[in-house]
């Protein structure tokens, strides 16, 4: 067996199996304010914190895109945030209401995000590739009130179907918010607004800061409710897997759309005081090279699609750059290759940390930690504080190199805490007595790491993105030549997975490619580019139970060459 071994160096989990001793979540109150003062909001601490404890002239956040190159101090965040906190408190936010944004990567979404959190506000990121279904799906589900967005995106807010949303904020000129009376200036708001504090609503570690709509295999998206209390484990796996220090320039290449980017875009980084970086706009290999160089990163977070991207462009792009700065890199999302972590090993000379964790999870679990030793292939051992374990279907804890659920005691800092409008199925996740079930399917070896093998229901993981098929599924059948879909995610090198669709048309329409590619268009401007079927087969019935469903696992065995198991609720063998 291959094994990393950790360099030689002052790391700030020093000693793993000793702090899983002794570690207690008690001991990560003391780096909070609220600790002192009984005045909660992560927001405060995320950002006025460092100005109170005399960081306000320290870079807070690095944002660059094509055309624009700016900085700001803590100082300038406090001010910034403050501001957006008054602009939504002045619209009539209050503690607990969902406020959305929806908007690419810029100063301006991180101000009203961060905003809205000082208001009370429950915030919901939704991603910028996201089209009119998509969008209108998340904000019926929460009823959510007020939206911020730009000029570009705010076409894709069905607002007249949307009877709860009462205010849209607009960003740039004010000449949009001419246009509909929902329709109101963010910028001129925000110039108006005072930048005193006076807008912080003070709530409660258990109040919700942040709500992240993700898919599951059946039914609609669902919205992953987390509350403030998650700041102790965002800080603390901040520290120790990110391995943060007073001068690291960091850089996290997730957007705020999905989790990564808020727990470790925004609120890790930022809770521990260090310099973010955020480069707006495209992914190419010369660009996040330029950007590592350029700003001279230190800690990296990405996931393995983008290291494997970065592998699979010509070597002499590397070669351009100098890339001494970085010190630590980390990877989440899906599996890392231990190919991958061989390819880091070669090209910077340091490991890829691997990092498990969930948007149910809010913060990361299981870890690869600079100190210990490596098995590329293995996600890691549970961060200290965190119990982790492999249990059957029904609670049995399994022995060493036995697969079965991936299963964590219940009761973590950053557990969600429920699913929004939804009970039962935030009670699926329970369902088995004193532990949250995962979904995936893992092992731990006899030295306590884990190994991931695979999601055990349909969810799909494409680059780095968490998919739902039935979302895709839904919006296939809109369409008017299909009459049956079923979407399954077909194994792929560089991606991990991509999104293949099984489509049966209805009387009248004949398979062509200018058909299949009218419905990949279909679905990149009705839904989002990243639910794209990559590929799409017709077929002239597909796989279904007496009830009705579509068998996924037909088609994925169909697809992989494998056996298609027991058919025997199949409709029509
Ligand atoms: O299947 C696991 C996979 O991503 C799923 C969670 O997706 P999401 O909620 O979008 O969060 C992703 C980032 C926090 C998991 O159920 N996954 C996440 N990390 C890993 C992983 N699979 C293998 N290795 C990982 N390190």
């Amino acid at each position: 067996m291959e094994i990393l071994e950790p360099k030689q160096g002052t790391y700030q989990l020093e000693d793993y199996s000793r702090t899983r001793e002794t570690f207690d979540w008690e001991q990560t109150k003391e780096a909070f304010s609220w600790n002192k003062t009984g005045n909660v909001n992560i927001a405060y601490e995320t950002i006025d914190r460092h100005v109170d404890e005399g960081r306000g002239e320290k870079t807070a956040l690095y944002y660059s895109d094509a055309s624009r190159d700016e900085a700001y101090t803590f100082q300038a965040m406090k001010e910034k945030t403050n501001q957006a906190a008054h602009v939504f408190k002045d619209l009539g936010v209050k503690k607990g209401d969902p406020v959305f944004i929806f908007m690419p990567r810029s100063p301006e979404l991180y101000f009203a995000l961060l905003g809205a959190v000082k208001a009370g506000a429950v915030v919901g990121p939704l991603f910028e590739a996201f089209m009119q279904d998509a969008v209108r799906a998340r904000l019926e589900d929460s009823e959510a009130k007020m939206i911020v967005t730009t000029p570009e995106l705010v076409s894709r807010i069905p607002h007249e179907e949307l009877p709860h949303l009462e205010t849209i904020l607009v960003t740039g000129d004010s000449s949009k918010a001419d246009e509909h009376e929902k329709y109101v200036s963010f910028d001129e708001k925000m110039k108006a607004a005072s930048t005193d504090d006076s807008a912080i609503e003070w709530v409660d570690l258990e109040d919700g800061f942040v709500l992240h709509y993700t898919s599951g295999s059946t039914g609609k998206p669902k919205g992953v409710y987390h509350v403030h209390k998650a700041m102790l484990q965002q800080y603390q796996t901040a520290k120790w897997v990110l391995d943060l220090r007073e001068d690291d320039i960091y850089w996290c290449t997730a957007d705020p759309g999905w989790v990564t980017g808020t727990s470790y875009g925004i609120f890790g980084p930022w809770l521990y005081g260090v310099t973010n970086v955020v480069r707006g706009g495209r992914f190419s290999p010369d660009d996040w090279y330029a950007t590592l160089q350029n700003y001279k990163v230190t800690v990296w977070y990405s996931a393995p699609t983008a290291f494997r991207m970065l592998m699979a462009a010509p070597k002499e792009i590397l070669e351009k750059y100098d890339l001494s700065s970085l010190r630590h890199i980390l990877s989440v999302g899906e599996p890392l290759n231990p190919e991958v972590v061989r390819w880091g090993w070669d090209v910077f000379g340091l490991r890829i940390h691997d990092t498990w964790w969930m948007t149910e999870t809010g913060a990361m679990l299981i870890c690869n930690y600079p100190s210990e030793p490596i098995k590329p292939g293995s996600m890691g051992k549970p961060i200290p504080g965190v119990d982790a374990s492999i249990i059957d279907d029904d609670g049995n804890e399994l022995g060493p190199n036995e697969m079965g659920n991936l299963a964590i005691r219940a009761g973590w800092p950053a557990q969600m805490r429920k699913i929004w409008n939804n009970e039962p199925k935030f009670n699926e996740y329970f369902a088995i007595e004193g532990w949250y079930v995962s979904g995936d399917t893992a092992y731990k070896d006899e030295d306590g790491y884990f190994w991931f093998q695979g999601r055990n229901d349909d969810v799909i993981m494409t680059a780095g993105e968490r998919v739902g098929p039935f979302e895709i599924e839904s919006k296939l059948v809109e369409h008017e030549a299909i009459a049956e879909a079923g979407v399954i995610g077909k194994p792929d090198e560089i991606r991990g997975h991509i999104i293949k669709a099984f489509v049966a048309l209805k009387d009248g329409y004949e398979p062509s490619d200018d058909l299949q590619d009218n419905i990949k268009k279909f679905i990149k401007s009705e839904l989002a580019a990243h639910a794209v079927p990559r590929e799409i087969e017709f077929k002239d019935k597909l796989p279904k139970t007496r009830s009705g469903k579509i068998m996924r696992r037909v088609l994925k065995a169909w697809e992989l060459d494998e056996p298609t198991g027991d058919l025997s609720t199949m409709d029509d063998a």
